[in-house]
């Protein structure tokens, strides 16, 4: 039996993937390459949304295509790519966004936050459509699961919604993709404030962990973590959420269920569990950012890989574009 399909992509908008792009995202990928047919994509054309200059693009690009490889995908095993190589993910976001209301569109509470960021008219029209965008991603691959973070959900509803439309609309040409979202590790929070996302677009850099950054300042970060009043190594979201996201990041790098990392620490007070915390991240970090280091310098051959990436995600892209532009009415072309 054919392996289901899997497809994710990662935006290129930092120089470095933090701790909640790798456990809520990058590292069920690596998994999920040896079990599905996996797609992972740098989304250079979502990055463009929020106007990069174009030095920090491409660098970006190459540094998130570097970690995902460091991380452990194997282009052997998986299909990475960069989405601007492939010209189809356009292509269907226009034929989608044809299919997409602006209430409905309008509704994305990503959309709403970045927007009202950015300031009442300013926003682009792009992020505006950054969700159709990310349904073609995901249509064009045929893809049965996506894996993600919890802030992902609403726009994997709306991808659902517009698959089914279409079918309904011109027949049978998408499959429905679910979301793949690990309960653990679907949200981790920011050090500093600890009930807020870990985001890129963060108001302090001391509440993300970013995976290339040296040894020293990670655990600077994890020890200054605001932790919660008491002394007890305990989770509880409601109460202790800085505790609690503490736990989880032990428990998700480690394998160690939280139950159990509650008991080793119990008495030991909150500066010795920081400590445990912070070498676990170094640890895991630690050779990713050595291999990540490695495929950036030689920059030709990374490049290469990822042509090889666009020619078979694009193979496939086309196959499914072949059949929408029949299935929408457009003439045959050259
Ligand atoms: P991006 O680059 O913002 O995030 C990449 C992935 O990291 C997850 N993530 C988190 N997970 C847990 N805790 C956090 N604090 C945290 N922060 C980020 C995100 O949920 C995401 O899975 N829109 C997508 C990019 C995209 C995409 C796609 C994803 C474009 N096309 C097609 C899947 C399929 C995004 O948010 O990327």
């Amino acid at each position: 039996m054919a392996r289901p399909r899997v497809l994710s992509g990662i935006q290129p908008t930092a120089d470095s993937f933090h701790l909640g792009n790798y456990l809520g995202a990058v590292r069920q990928w690596v998994s999920m390459q040896e079990t599905h047919d996996a797609f992972y994509c740098v989304v250079d054309l979502h990055a463009l949304t929020v106007q990069p200059n174009p030095d920090d693009l491409r660098r970006r690009s190459r540094v998130a295509a570097a970690q995902l490889l460091a991380a452990g995908l194997d282009p052997e095993r998986c299909t990475v790519f960069v989405q601007s190589h492939v010209r189809q993910h356009s292509e269907l976001a226009w034929v989608l966004m044809c299919l997409t209301g602006m209430g409905e569109a309008g509704r994305m509470t990503q959309f709403k936050d970045k927007s009202a960021k950015f300031g009442e008219n300013a926003a682009g029209v792009g992020l505006f459509n950054y969700p159709i965008l990310m349904a073609a991603d995901i249509l064009l691959y045929q893809t049965d699961q996506v894996p993600v973070g919890a802030d992902q959900k609403q726009h994997l509803e709306l991808t659902r919604d517009l698959a089914q439309r279409f079918n309904h609309r011109y027949g049978e040409t998408f499959t429905l993709p679910a979301p793949y979202i690990v309960k653990e590790v679907e949200k981790i929070t920011d050090l500093q404030e600890p009930t807020a996302k870990m985001s890129k677009s963060s108001s302090s850099p001391q509440g993300i962990l970013d995976v290339l950054e040296p040894a020293g300042a990670l655990r600077k970060k994890v020890m200054r973590a605001v932790t919660d009043t008491g002394t007890e190594v305990l989770a509880d979201a409601e109460n202790k959420p800085g505790v609690t996201n503490l736990l989880r990041i032990h428990s998700a790098l480690s394998g160690t269920p939280v139950p159990e990392l509650e008991a080793r620490f119990a008495g030991e007070g909150y500066g010795t569990f920081k400590k445990a915390v912070a070498e676990i991240v170094v640890d895991t970090f630690t050779p990713l950012r050595e291999r990540a280091e490695k495929l950036l310098a030689d920059e030709a051959e990374l490049d290469r890989l990822l042509a090889i990436g666009a020619r078979r995600a694009g193979a496939v892209a086309e196959e499914t574009m072949v059949r929408v532009r029949d299935r929408v009415g457009f003439l045959p072309g050259a």
